[in-house]
Parts: C-alpha cells; sequence; structure tokens
C-alpha cells in the first residue's frame, strides 16, 4: 500500500494533496496516512491467522493518540517503555490488559502505576528489577504478570546503535542466567510468571537472525517447562525492516513465518512488537523550503524542517528520500543539493547529495518519517514541535496542533 503519491503532478496522501495539507495546518508537519497503518497491520494479522497471537504496537515509534487509537480499534496491544505511554494508550482507549511493559529503568512509581491499571505483561530485564517489581505488587496485594527479557545473543546485523540483543547491550538478562531468575522468579509471591521475550534489534533485513532468536528463546521455554514453569506466551520481539532507499527487508510474512516455525505446534501465544514496520512508511514530514543557497562547494536547500524535528539522519546517518511536491518537469532543473534546516548545528540535515528541483517557497516532502519522527523531536533551538495530520481517504484531521512558543517556556519561572 502506497500513502503517499503522485497525482496530476501532485503528492498526496491517499486522497489529499499535500499543498492543501500545507495551507491548512502550515509547516513544518507530519502527515501520516491510516490506510498504510492499517495495511502494514493488516500484513501481520494475515501472517499469524488460525494462530493464537497477539501484535502489540510498539507506542515509541509513533505516540500519538490518534495513531494509537486507530492501532487499538483494529485490535492492537501494545509495547510500551514508560509510564507516559502507559497513560498515552490509556487516552487512546488502548486496553492495559493487552499491554507489554518493556524498558531497563522501571521506577517504582511506573511499576505501581502499571500494576494498578491491570497491565498485561511487565517484561523484566534485570534480577533487581524482579525484585522490586516483587516487592512492589506484594505491597500492593497483587501479582504481578511477568516474562523476563531475554537476551539471545544473537547478532541482529543493524546500525550498532539500534542492535539490542547482543551480550554487549544493555537489554535483557544474560540466556545463561534466565533458568536460574525464572526459577527464582517462581518462588516469589508478588510474581506471576506469564511469558518470556527477546527482540534482538530494530531495523532488521534478514529474517534469519530473528527465527534464530526466536529458537533460542523458544527452547529456554521448554527447558522452563521441563522444570515445572509453565508460560503462556513467548514474544518474539519487533525490529522489522522498512525500505528508506535500496534496502530489500524480507516480508513482514518472512519474519513471522521464522517465529511460528520456531514455536511449532507448542500451545503459547506468540506475541511480537512492531514499531517501524507499522508507521515508518505510513508518515512524511512535509517542509517548505526557505531559502535556496548555492554554494562554492556544496548548494543547499535551507528547509522550516531541522533535526528537531526529525533526528534520524544525523543521529544514524540515516537515508530519507526527498520528494517535491510538485512533481519535477524536466531532469534539466535539477541540481544536486544538501537539505539542511535552520539549527545552527553542521549537523542539522535531512538529506545531502540529492538532486532536486526547488525554490524558494517550494514544498518538499521528507519520506518514510512516520517511525522515530516526531517521537524523537525536541525544542532544541526553541523551535515549537511540528503540527501532526491524519489523513483517512479524502479527509485530513489535525491530530496535534503545532506548539507555541510560550508553550516551550510555560513552566519556566525567573527566581524572586
Ligand atoms: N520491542 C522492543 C523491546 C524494542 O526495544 C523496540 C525498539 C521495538 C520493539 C520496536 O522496534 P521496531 O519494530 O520499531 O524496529 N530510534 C531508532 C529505533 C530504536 C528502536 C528501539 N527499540 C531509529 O530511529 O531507527
Amino acid at each position: 500500500m502506497l500513502a503517499f503519491a503522485y497525482r496530476n503532478g501532485a503528492l498526496c496522501a491517499e486522497q489529499v494533496l499535500l499543498e492543501d495539507i500545507a495551507r491548512r495546518f502550515g509547516t513544518p508537519c507530519y502527515v501520516y496516512s491510516s490506510a498504510a497503518i492499517e495495511s502494514a497491520y493488516a500484513e501481520f494479522e494475515r501472517a499469524l491467522r488460525g494462530r493464537a497471537a497477539l501484535i502489540c504496537y510498539s507506542v515509541k515509534a509513533n505516540s500519538n493518540i490518534a495513531v494509537l487509537a486507530l492501532l487499538g480499534r483494529l485490535g492492537a496491544g501494545f509495547d510500551i517503555v514508560s509510564g507516559g505511554e502507559l497513560a498515552r494508550v490509556l487516552a487512546a482507549g488502548g486496553s492495559a490488559g493487552k499491554t507489554l511493559f518493556s524498558g531497563v529503568g522501571k521506577s517504582e512509581s511506573e511499576i505501581e502505576f502499571a500494576l494498578e491499571k491491570g497491565i498485561g505483561c511487565i517484561n523484566v530485564e534485570s534480577e533487581p528489577e524482579l525484585e522490586r517489581v516483587d516487592a512492589v505488587a506484594r505491597r500492593l496485594g497483587r501479582r504481578a504478570p511477568v516474562a523476563l527479557r531475554v537476551n539471545p545473543d544473537i547478532d541482529a546485523k543493524t546500525h550498532p546503535y539500534i542492535s539490542t540483543g547482543l551480550r554487549e547491550n544493555k537489554f535483557g538478562v544474560a540466556h545463561e542466567d534466565a533458568e536460574r531468575l525464572y526459577r527464582r522468579a517462581a518462588k516469589m509471591p508478588g510474581i506471576e510468571l506469564v511469558g518470556i521475550g527477546c527482540h534482538i534489534g530494530s531495523l532488521l533485513t534478514e529474517a534469519a537472525p530473528f527465527a534464530a532468536a526466536a529458537q533460542r528463546v523458544v527452547a529456554l521455554a521448554d527447558r522452563l517447562e521441563g522444570a515445572g514453569i509453565r508460560l503462556q506466551h513467548v514474544d518474539f520481539g519487533g525490529g522489522i525492516g522498512i525500505r528508506y532507499k535500496d534496502e530489500a527487508p524480507q516480508p513482514i510474512a518472512a519474519f513471522v513465518a521464522g517465529a511460528l516455525a520456531a514455536l511449532g505446534t507448542r500451545p503459547h501465544r506468540a506475541v511480537f512488537d512492531p514499531g517501524r514496520s507499522i508507521v515508518g512508511n505510513a508518515g512524511a514530514l512535509l517542509t517548505r523550503v526557505e531559502y535556496v543557497k548555492p554554494g562554492a562547494s556544496r548548494n543547499f536547500l535551507v528547509v522550516d524542517a531541522a533535526m528537531n524535528d526529525l533526528i534520524r539522519p544525523p543521529l544514524y546517518e540515516a537515508w530519507h528520500d526527498v520528494q517535491t511536491v510538485r512533481e519535477a518537469e524536466s531532469p534539466s532543473a535539477q541540481r544536486v543539493y544538501d537539505v539542511v534546516g535552520p539549527v545552527c548545528e553542521s549537523a542539522d540535515f535531512l538529506a545531502k547529495d540529492r538532486k532536486l528541483a526547488a525554490r524558494g517557497g517550494d514544498l518538499l516532502a521528507v519520506m518514510s518519517a512516520g517511525a522515530y519522527g516526531m517521537a524523537m523531536s525536541s525544542n532544541y533551538n526553541s523551535r515549537p514541535r511540528a503540527a501532526e495530520v491524519l489523513v483517512r481517504g479524502d479527509s485530513a484531521f489535525l491530530v496535534r496542533s503545532r506548539e507555541s512558543v510560550e508553550q516551550l517556556f510555560a513552566l519556566e519561572r525567573i527566581p524572586g
């Protein structure tokens, strides 16, 4: 499903002209296609048909409550990493019981909040965290549903900043420690062991490491079963990549098939927590060219979006396609540009060395920005965060207003 396509030379999100969105809501502006989100979710569902399974959308990728509400209506559960994300899920009408709480640093108050709301599962990532969850649950007179996130020590073959399943990463409990911890947890009165999980990293293009991790985790579940510890679910993680440039990630179905093959006929519910593969290509960052700035060695398009809006290019040297909202008529008008923002950092670029035909005032769309775009944005340089718009068919809805400058310092005080 293509979220963005040219119609009569003008780039549209579904049936809405991006020019109209810019006119109505201004720039910079994130634009998401509901149909593209629904279609990516449906791809997961199809691959899981006939199996006991739960797709827990990873909220960190794009946490706008309109996106969460859309996925919740489709039946998705959620994967969260903070009390803030749980609050968003609840505000969006999502179910706490279908929510998994991951992350290495859960605070006592976050654990308490999650238990009070009836969280589906806490993915414990260390022994001291296990002790803390047990203590909080006992204090509340409850038993906490828990899975251990196991670090399967598998190389996900992705960018080191987003690889998480290696021994050297901070995530999960070491594979060789897991059995001892499960035995210990089984004796804790505040803990109810419900599952086991893993997540080896993000932006995976090959299903093989994903399947290898799944096999290791299922083998561990078998050993635990032998020791009398019966679990209800296996969480295979997220991390399925998308195409930004010329990557050719294997389809969602190939990843799911690898995990399901590892699970075989075991009765466990299969859980996945995808983020990027659901929303990544469903979003674009719409921005306007402020200045065309030719230079002796490089030409720049200075646009009104910047690294505070989309930090992936400077942070990971990530490549995002840039399209002109008016389709280029003749290639002869094209020049090679760096697309840069107004932030005072040399790292403030959205794209480098792109052949584009653009003039001051033109609109550009930075593609594949639906995941880890707005969610990682900041107010650096006192820049109000962009607006967010959700498109459905021929309608566009403002789902987050552009921040005002006053909001940026509303919480600040000058002492007496
Ligand atoms: N589950 C767990 C436990 C995770 O840590 C993550 C992502 C996911 C699921 C979702 O992964 P996805 O399906 O979206 O790849 N900011 C980086 C990506 C960081 C991913 C962190 N963990 C980026 O912009 O590429």
